[in-house]
């Protein structure tokens, strides 16, 4: 057999992606390439907005690649990774690869203390993240499972008769944010100013805008800390405000520090990825018609849900200078790990853009990898569970409405409206 020479393939690709942009001088100019494709910033109506990210993993393309296009003031680019392997090294690897820096947005009110534990590097992590687990261990979340699987209930069963619901503003945007209000003691009246205040942040691109709005927050839940620290509770939100670590009370600092973290990563994570998900099933009668019949595959499901929409690609610090793939990182340098292609390498996953419900081993890349592997993740996998669980056993076969907008920005902004209709029993 003849196999093609991939050189010329890959030169061409590369060719059609290099920009004349400004990168630092140790960066090849060859490598200094618009990918934009693969960062998720592009509205479409696509089920595979991802697709292309397959061009990034073609034989002979260079591993790492830059985008010159920064994602704050400070940086000027990033190095890019797209192998599922090369992503888990720059997860696994703390010596040369730190959080500090990533979403960081308390930067913008001119706030000081760290994400935590997210932008917290070993040693210190572990303690923080010892701490934190006491919440979200096997057994703490078995003890929440009944009241989450009462509120999905109530929730579906409220709108079921009616054969229309949407499905992302009025349930996926709400049911997701009572469990987490709920796990840290927040009101539940604050519940559309926090969702105001979270869009600003995360969907506004614009500093002033999410500046203001994280000056807002964080003076709100330092009044929140405040009155937990008085009138103590069993919540999560109470456990930090009055907590303690290695016989110490937590400074001021880590209190807000892991009381902003936890409002910034367990508000709007989940409502995302159920409006996807519901897009996907909304879709696809033919997977609706299995999950109702096999109501054993929910949990690799769920999994293969998350497997094909990676809602950021996390990005991390060099600490080190490192040569790797013929290049040199240098230590302040940032790269990001492009879940949205390492999530469907065929390295790792066979047949990787088939959507399979019961794919055997899926280890994704959504929650992250290596110690900053989602805290929450196991949380929210349960939601997600008990969602699809409870709603297919009570609603029909639905389908989008017609005329119905899906347009999606992939990634954490996700879809806002999504009316789905369906013929009600009886
Ligand atoms: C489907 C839902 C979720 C997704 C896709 C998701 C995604 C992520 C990702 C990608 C990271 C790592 C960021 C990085 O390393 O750059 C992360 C970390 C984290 N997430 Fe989630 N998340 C979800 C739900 C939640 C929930 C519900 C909570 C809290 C209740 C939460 C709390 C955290 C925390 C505390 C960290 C930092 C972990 C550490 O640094 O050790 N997440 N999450």
């Amino acid at each position: 057999m003849v196999h093609a020479d991939p050189a010329p393939a890959a030169a061409s690709l590369l060719a059609s992606w290099q920009i004349d942009l400004p990168a630092p001088d140790h960066v090849p100019r060859e490598r200094v390439v618009d990918i934009r494709f693969a960062m998720g910033g592009e509205a479409n109506d696509l089920l595979d907005p991802y697709a292309e990210t397959d061009r990034l993993r073609a034989p002979g393309v260079p591993r790492l690649l830059f985008s010159p296009y920064g994602f704050s003031d400070k940086t000027c680019g990033t190095w890019c990774v797209s192998h599922y392997e090369d992503i888990r090294r720059v997860y696994e690897d703390n010596e040369y690869f730190s959080t500090k820096g990533v979403a960081q947005f308390q930067l913008l009110a001119g706030e000081t203390f760290p994400s935590i534990p997210l932008g917290i590097d070993p040693p210190d992590h572990a303690k923080y993240r010892r701490f934190l687990n006491v919440h979200f261990t096997p057994v703490a979340l078995q003890k929440l499972e009944p009241k989450v699987r009462a509120l999905a209930v109530e929730m579906i069963e409220e709108f079921a008769h009616r054969g229309e619901v949407d499905i992302a503003h009025d349930f996926g945007r709400v049911y997701p944010v009572r469990v987490f209000l709920d796990l840290m003691g927040l009101p539940f009246a604050m519940f559309e100013q926090f969702l105001a205040w979270e869009y600003e942040i995360l969907h506004s691109r614009d500093h002033a805008r999410m500046g203001a709005a994280v000056t807002q927050v964080i003076a709100y839940l330092r009044e929140f800390i405040a009155e937990k620290r008085k009138n103590p509770d069993d919540k999560l939100g109470s456990y930090i405000a009055n907590g303690e670590i290695e016989g110490r009370p937590l400074t001021p600092d880590e209190v807000i520090g892991m009381t902003w973290f936890l409002w910034l990563g367990g508000l709007d994570t989940v409502a995302s990825t159920i409006s996807q998900m519901f897009r996907r099933m909304a879709l696809d009668q033919a997977l609706q018609q299995r999950l109702r019949d096999e109501p054993g595959l929910t949990n690799t499901a769920v999994e293969e849900f998350l497997r094909m929409q990676p809602l950021v690609n996390s990005f991390r610090l060099v600490k080190k200078d490192l040569e790797w793939d013929g290049v040199t990182l240098k230590a302040g340098d940032y790269i990001t790990c492009l879940n949205s292609s390492g999530n469907f390498d065929p390295a790792q996953f066979p047949d990787p853009r088939t959507f399979d419900p019961a794919r055997p081993v899926n280890r994704h890349y959504t929650f992250v990898g290596g110690i900053h592997l989602c805290l929450g993740a196991h949380l929210a996998r349960r939601e997600l569970r008990i969602l699809v669980d409870e709603f297919v056993k009570r609603v029909p076969t639905f389908t989008v409405k017609p005329g119905a907008d899906t347009t999606v920005v992939p990634g954490l902004l996700s879809i806002r409206n999504l009316p789905i209709v369906w013929t009600p029993a009886g």
